[in-house]
């Protein structure tokens, strides 16, 4: 491999002049003297000194000859000119300091380790890429790029088409949006970001436990947090949410409101009423993760904070779950007198949309692919949750309970306190069965002792095996005698 050539800089000896193969030979000379340019050091090409000072071919030529014959220079042979003297070639060696690493502010790290291969991955929200459109999706990619003229600027708030699209999949679902107050971003993740650098509130109150990177996320921005605490097993307790947010005075409650993550729970309708009466009473805002409404049974759908509480409710959403995850496009809503704080921040974070995911993605809702997906993954989905409530109600001691979602893409397996759930997790591991710890999902000590369960992610026959696992293992804690009391810390 060549060296790296020492850049040179030619200047003319005369200020006003131009440069010419006397300035090159005293640069040269002024640069070697200077110990710029060390003894077996590699000089620019000729060529590329030529086009760098817009010079002819022989003009560099002759100066560089002229310093051969002074002995200067040397030519190897198909190497390049090099400064003469010392038959060690000096290899480029690089400044001799070394910078210091920038010093980075730790992550609330709730980074777990990738399931190991070949283990079951029981926990994951994702959803099995079998059930996923990637050949429908490759072609809605391959027909975009045949476009002539395609988009050649960046959209700064999103790709426009799309957004019109997204709008109008919102009225349907009874909230009233326009393209306008529609922002892409990616993923949904990028849409809590966008809000969270943008908002002045300091505190915001949040489910207990949570969706655990909206935690670490909001805690990165250096934002307080009140805990809302969350009982999948039971109903909200407004009466303790407002005793909560009338101390704490959030001015900002984050929500997951269909199959919230981690727990499946769903607001009911009133639940969501009376969310509303407190942030007018309370005066707090509303974020809205609606992250799992078109993973409901059926293809029925529910009434969210947004179309009960008008547009100032803020609402993200994504399709990366439900289509395709590495495509990554979600999106915020947002009334039109926030949208350009919201895209400035955007901007600031990502220049401009991707284009090619959201154009691939317009033009398979265009196609009517979207709806008739949605349709044969809820039949799916449906039939992998009755399967699973099946599995669980044949398998699981009495004393473990489960969440009934009746959608999205996991349920909650709870088991008694007297059960270690890390150990729990070690022994399935053993076995080759990858349990998400939940410990960052919760704030202080847990109220749940369980984790997640993707009927949507693990297929049928490899389910069942898993859920066996946990059933023998879960046996084998319940019955050992005296069992530490040791939930998730
Ligand atoms: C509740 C919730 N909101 C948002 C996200 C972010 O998803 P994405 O960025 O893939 O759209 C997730 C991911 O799992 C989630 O569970």
């Amino acid at each position: 491999m060549k060296s790296p050539f020492f850049s040179l800089q030619v200047l003319a000896a005369q200020p006003g002049r131009r440069v010419g193969a006397r300035d090159v030979v005293e640069s040269v000379l002024a640069e070697v003297r200077a110990g710029h340019l060390p003894a077996g050091g590699r000089l620019p090409p000729v060529r590329v000194l030529e086009r760098q000072l817009g010079l002819s071919k022989n003009t560099v030529q002759a100066a560089y000859d002229e310093l051969v014959a002074r002995g200067v220079l040397e030519t190897r042979e198909r190497e390049g000119v090099f400064v003469a003297k010392g038959p060690e070639a000096a290899p480029f060696a690089g400044p001799k300091a070394v910078p210091r690493l920038p010093r980075l502010r730790a992550v609330p790290s709730m980074f777990r380790k990738p399931p190991p291969p070949g283990a079951i991955a029981l926990s994951t929200v994702l959803v099995d890429p079998a059930l996923l459109p990637r050949e429908r999706v490759a072609d809605c990619i391959r027909s975009v790029l045949r476009v002539p003229g395609m988009q050649p600027l960046y959209d700064f708030q999103g790709h426009p088409h799309l957004r019109e699209l997204v709008a109008a999949r919102l009225r349907a679902r009874g909230m009233d949006v326009s393209a306008g107050e529609v922002i892409t971003t990616v993923g949904s993740q990028q849409a809590l970001d966008i809000v969270a650098r943008a908002t002045d509130v300091r505190r915001i109150a949040l489910e207990n436990p949570v969706y655990a990177h909206a935690r670490c996320l909001f805690e990165s921005h250096d934002l307080k947090l009140t805990p809302l605490p969350l009982d999948p097993f039971g109903a909200i307790d407004f009466d303790r949410w407002e005793r909560l947010l009338e101390a704490e005075r959030p001015g900002l409650v984050y929500a997951i409101t269909s199959f919230q993550n981690p727990t499946g729970y769903s607001y009911r309708t009133h639940e969501l009423v009376r969310l509303l009466e407190l942030a007018e009473r309370l005066e707090f805002s509303l974020l809205e993760d609606d992250w799992g409404s078109d993973m409901l049974s059926d293809s029925e759908m529910r009434p969210s904070l947004r179309a009960l509480g008008g547009e100032n409710v803020l609402y993200v959403n994504s399709f990366t779950k439900k289509l395709l995850p590495s495509l990554r496009v979600g999106f915020i809503v947002a009334p039109e007198s926030l949208v350009p704080t919201l895209v400035a921040q955007k901007r600031l974070s990502t220049l401009g949309s991707p284009w090619l995911p959201e154009a691939a993605l317009a033009e398979f809702l265009d196609r009517g692919y979207y709806d008739s997906h949605l349709a044969s993954l809820h039949d799916a989905l449906d039939e992998r949750y009755r399967h699973c409530l099946e599995t669980l109600r044949e398998l699981m001691p009495e004393e473990v309970r489960w969440t009934t979602p009746g959608g999205g893409p996991t349920l909650w397996l709870d088991f008694p306190k007297r059960v270690a759930l890390k150990e729990l997790a070690r022994a399935l591991l053993a076995r080759g069965v990858y349990v998400e710890d939940s410990e960052s999902a919760f704030f202080g000590e847990a109220h749940l002792n369980g984790f997640r369960v993707s009927y949507a992610y693990v297929p049928e026959p490899e389910l069942r095996r898993a859920l066996e696992r946990v059933a023998e293992e879960a046996r084998r804690a319940l019955a050992e005698p005296g069992h530490a009391h040791t939930a998730v810390p």
